[in-house]
């Protein structure tokens, strides 16, 4: 028999504290295999189960709106090339099995990064899955594959200045919602909270613009480990963080008045 899924903590589904936006840099599924003595890429395979359980997670609490998974960098296509293609193996299995889930559940599932070098097998079933998940409503999946923090501000520095050439941008009217408009993430609410595993204290050129603001969380637990409890265990973390945006702790929490 396998074991309960672990019930989310009280008060925490639907709660207005949680975070709407969580980012996830999921590192250390090399280390978690060579610590068993087994080949890195089994440590990938159960890094997709861990995946597959977040995702389910957070979309039970409901206020989660938005995870962002990094799942693939622009330099990771520097890795060996069996464990690329394993990844991809693993990015293909999880598109196509993971279908029902994504429809039952409302979440709208996307890419962002330079989607189109992935293999063409790869891209399509992305793409259909895109297409068929586009109208849902209740959670976006992003899965950063093939991204860089500095290339998407790159590519968007491209798109600003193809419109200043154009004559339809004034300089002086560039301002941060003009860049913000043309990240991948344009449709999306800024990253509230960053979750790193495996202990580096490392941002990893992932949303590099995005989480100005974002409260970061690193664990030591590796990515595979990372599982519902540990998930519960960084918002208990989040919920105790007083977000200030370059304020003042008395600024954003006024002293109780009394009655
Ligand atoms: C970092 O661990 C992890 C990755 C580069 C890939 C992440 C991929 C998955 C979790 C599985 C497939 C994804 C989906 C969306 C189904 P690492 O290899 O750098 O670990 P190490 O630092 O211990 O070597």
């Amino acid at each position: 028999m396998s074991d309960p899924v672990p019930a989310p903590p009280p008060g925490y589904t639907g709660a207005a504290w949680l975070p709407r936006h969580v980012a996830i840099i999921m590192d250390g599924n090399g280390r978690w295999a060579e610590r068993r003595g087994r080949p890195r890429l089994e440590g990938h395979a159960y890094g997709a189960q861990s995946v597959r359980e977040i995702v389910t997670a957070c979309r039970e609490l409901d206020s989660i709106k938005a995870l962002t998974l990094y799942a693939f960098s622009v330099q990771n296509w520097g890795r060996p090339d069996e464990e690329v293609e394993h990844l991809m193996g693993l990015l293909l299995d999880y598109l196509v099995e993971e279908k029902s889930t994504i429809m039952d559940n409302g979440i709208r599932l996307q890419a962002i990064g330079q989607i189109d070098r992935l293999p063409a097998k790869v891209l399509g079933q992305l793409r259909y899955l895109e297409e068929l998940s586009k109208a849902n409503r209740d959670m976006t999946l992003t899965l950063a594959l093939s991204y860089g923090g500095r290339e998407e501000i790159v590519l968007a520095c491209q798109r600003v200045a193809a419109r200043v050439l154009a004559g339809e941008l004034a300089v002086e009217a560039i301002d941060e919602s003009e860049i913000e408009k043309h990240l991948y993430t344009h449709d999306l609410p800024p990253v509230d909270l960053l979750i790193r595993t495996s202990g580096e204290m490392r941002i990893s050129n992932f949303l590099l613009w995005q989480v100005a603001y974002a409260e970061i969380v690193v664990t030591d637990v590796l990515w595979p480990d990372f599982r519902r409890p540990e998930l519960y265990a960084s918002l208990e973390q989040y919920k105790g963080r007083q977000r200030r945006y370059g304020l003042t702790g008395a600024q954003v929490t006024p002293p109780s008045t009394g009655s």
